[in-house]
């Protein structure tokens, strides 16, 4: 079978992981045709690490898609420059596996919805974290305990110096939300096995609001908001609770060691920052007793599983859990939040669906 070709839109911080560890397992299956990336450097010294010739190399997405035979391209460029992106692959019909969010906006969103499903490509959102070790063996104790009464999910990091979380997410509206919210938003509902119906709660800037960056201190690090706190109820009738914080000043549950707990029928299943999935549950006395649970192997850890995903979908493959038509759930209920929080309400996250869907 002759191998995938991909254009590689956006080769910065987050590609250096693609191009260096996430496709090079598939690389019997698909090789590099030609990067893009507005910064001229970074194109040229990624194109070196691969060995690709200058003709190979593009500042502009639109002329890459013009003049490269491809079979896919591979997105990862911030959220605010993947909608022009997909409308150009879409054009070419180029199947696209891209970085989440789906875009920076609900209205692009919609309109890469809309664009994706009438020209036929097939479209993949990454969703890594559903795929770690961690959170197999979570989901392996929940399914042990029976039906999910409610999952809590905590991330905490500390980003209160300016540029540490990457310079653009100290600048972009709703930052928290938008770069860090749409992972744990997703994993709740891959937790609860379920949409979610409704959301309230807010995101802010403890500096912003209290109108003063100097009471607050870190807080100045962030240009919009960088922490949250949600309830969401969910279609299947559970419930969940999200609290994000990129200003934590205490204990941390940063990037791939966030805290979870579901509660569920028979126990509760938790996970923390050690990766211990553990089980408490009560005997017969009453008393409580917590066992660990064995690790359950991921077949590609995190990331990887990604790519091995796609390329099983463009060869005829199952739908991936993560494409576009179900990522689109997880995105509405992110711009939802959004929603809640600006408008001190309640949001109906399935209406909200069908804005992209109708
Ligand atoms: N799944 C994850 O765990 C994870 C982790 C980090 C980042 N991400 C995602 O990856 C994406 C990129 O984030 P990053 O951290 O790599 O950002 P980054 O700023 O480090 O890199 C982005 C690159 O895109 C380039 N770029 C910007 N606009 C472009 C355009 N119009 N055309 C071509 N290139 C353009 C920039 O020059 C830069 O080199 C985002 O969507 C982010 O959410 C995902």
């Amino acid at each position: 079978m002759s191998k995938k070709k991909c254009i590689m839109v956006g080769v910065g911080g987050m590609a250096g992981g693609w191009i260096q560890h996430f496709w090079p397992p598939f690389s019997d299956r698909m090789e590099f045709a030609a990067l893009v990336d507005v910064n001229r450097d970074v194109l040229n010294s990624r194109g070196q690490e691969l060995g690709l010739p200058s003709s190979a190399l593009f500042t502009d997405v639109r002329e890459a898609f013009e003049r490269v035979e491809a079979d896919f391209c591979c997105i990862v460029t911030p959220p605010a420059f993947h909608r022009e992106a997909v409308e150009l692959a879409c054009a070419r019909k180029l199947d696209i596996l891209s970085e989440k969010p789906i875009a920076d906006t609900w209205d692009a969103c919609c309109a890469i919805y809309k664009t994706v499903r009438s020209s036929g490509v097939k479209m993949l959102v990454t969703q890594n974290y559903r795929y770690t070790t961690r959170i197999l063996t979570l989901k392996r104790a929940v399914a042990e305990l029976g039906t999910v009464n409610y999952a809590i999910g905590r991330y905490a990091s500390d980003y209160r110096v300016r540029g540490s979380w990457g310079n653009f997410r100290h600048e972009i509206p709703h930052t928290l939300l938008v770069e860090g919210g749409i992972h744990h938003l997703d994993q709740l509902r891959n937790l609860c096995e379920a949409n979610v119906s409704h959301i309230a709660g807010w995101d802010w800037s403890p500096g912003h609001i209290r109108g003063n960056t100097d009471t607050f201190k870190g807080s100045d690090s962030f240009d919009t908001e960088p922490c949250a706190s949600y309830v969401l109820k969910m279609t299947n009738g559970t419930f969940a609770n999200y609290e994000g914080n990129n200003l934590e000043v205490g204990k941390t549950n940063s990037w791939h060691s966030e805290y979870y707990r579901v509660e569920c029928e028979g126990g509760a299943a938790t996970l923390d920052k050690d990766h211990v999935v553990r089980i408490e549950e009560r005997g017969e006395s009453g008393t409580l007793k917590v066992r660990e649970v064995p690790n359950v192997k991921a077949q590609y850890e995190g990331h990887v599983m990604m790519p091995f995903q796609f390329l099983e979908w463009l060869d005829g493959g199952p739908t991936p859990p993560t494409a576009l038509e179900d990522n689109i759930q997880s995105n509405a209920a992110m711009f939802a939040a959004i929603q809640a929080s600006e408008t001190n309400s309640t949001i109906d996250v399935q209406e909200f669906v069908k804005q992209a869907t109708g």
